[in-house]
């Protein structure tokens, strides 16, 4: 008899941590208002037609609203963003996806690190309005068919090496944009391909919405702050600087006047492998609009890498000027 109730309990128990699981319930948000002692409701979303409908209710109240698009695992880099969105319009919805169709087979979709409890504190504390929180099969049905796919930009840099990625980022973004109806959205500069990627991609399907540069966030000994920075064991750790380390070098390199991109990648890449277990996927110089190598630095040129550290890829980038620049 009590093997059988407590059968019946556990059924009953299952069941109720389903629903709250996978419904727009309130229990998330309960959690994470009793955690950050904040008094102010954070909207938490798990479905599109929740997400619409108080996007619809607030564009009706005539308020402006800015969408931060992550992968979750937050650090200093996305709050940024968060609190750029915060400053400049009256609602900010910050979308926690990880998105599957933008990791290629190998790549560590699997193992990306995730921790919602912190994530929601963060967003939380620093005054987010609404948290979308979809599941996979919420944004991606059985019968999915459509992707939108740019086709000169993805053809650089980070998308020789991660054929499916920009793919994957600019179909799970024009979902985004249609499910939020955002006035404007927010991405960082430390992925610069994936910006103008998403700049190119608003201008061509005509989306009414202001994309936002932000600048790159870095750890005091210069490392961009990224989620995969988690994967690094201590001594990866120190083999990452030769990222920021070589934006310095290039900078350096071209305000002494060199401006040759042969002579100046040779050199980067032979810093990059003085440095413990590294291996290069690209060193570039290239326009920054269009991404097009370059052969000389004559006038402001981006410069760009992705370096491969242990398992861990890791990318960062600046833009450099001539001192004297011809064009002028
Ligand atoms: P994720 O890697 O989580 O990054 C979310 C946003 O934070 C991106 O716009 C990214 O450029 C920005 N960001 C990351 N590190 C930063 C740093 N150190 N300084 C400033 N901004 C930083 O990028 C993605 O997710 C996804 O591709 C996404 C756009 C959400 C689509 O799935």
């Amino acid at each position: 008899m009590s093997l059988q109730f407590n059968n019946y309990l556990c059924k009953i128990s299952i069941s109720v941590f389903y629903y709250l699981v996978n419904s727009d319930f309130d229990i998330l948000k309960i959690l994470v208002r009793w955690r950050t002692g904040a008094k102010k409701t954070m909207e938490i979303f798990k479905t599109v037609s929740a997400m619409q409908s108080w996007s619809k209710q607030l564009k009706k109240q005539d308020k402006t609203i800015c969408l931060v698009p992550t992968m979750g695992y937050l650090h200093k880099g996305h709050i940024s963003l968060m609190e750029k969105g915060k400053e400049l319009y009256d609602k900010v919805v910050l979308s926690i996806f990880v998105n599957p169709t933008q990791f290629g087979e190998n790549e560590d979709l699997d193992s990306y690190p995730v921790d919602l409890d912190k994530d929601l504190y963060y967003a939380k504390k620093i005054g987010i309005d609404a948290v979308f929180l979809p599941s996979k099969d919420e944004i991606y049905n059985n019968n999915y068919q459509t992707y939108v796919e740019l086709t000169k930009l993805p053809k650089h840099l980070c998308g020789l090496f991660r054929p499916v990625h920009f793919k994957g980022v600019t179909t799970v973004v024009t979902k985004l944009f249609n499910i939020v109806d955002p006035d404007a959205a927010i991405f960082g500069q430390k992925d610069y391909q994936q910006l103008q990627v998403i700049r190119q991609m608003t201008k061509d399907m005509n989306f009414n919405i202001k994309i936002i540069g932000a600048p790159i966030v870095r750890e005091d000994d210069g490392l961009a702050m990224s989620s995969r920075n988690a994967y690094l064991t201590p001594e990866q750790r120190k083999s990452s600087l030769c990222l920021s380390r070589s934006l310095e070098k290039v900078r350096k390199m071209v305000k002494q006047g060199e401006i040759d991109a042969d002579v100046i990648l040779h050199k980067i890449n032979e810093f990059i492998k003085s440095f413990e277990g590294t291996k290069i996927d690209y060193s570039a110089l290239c326009d920054p609009e269009t991404l097009n190598n370059v052969k000389e630095v004559t006038s402001k040129t981006l410069f760009a890498l992705a370096v491969i550290i242990g398992k861990t890829r890791l990318i960062d980038n600046t833009i450099v000027e001539p001192i004297t620049n011809p064009a002028q």
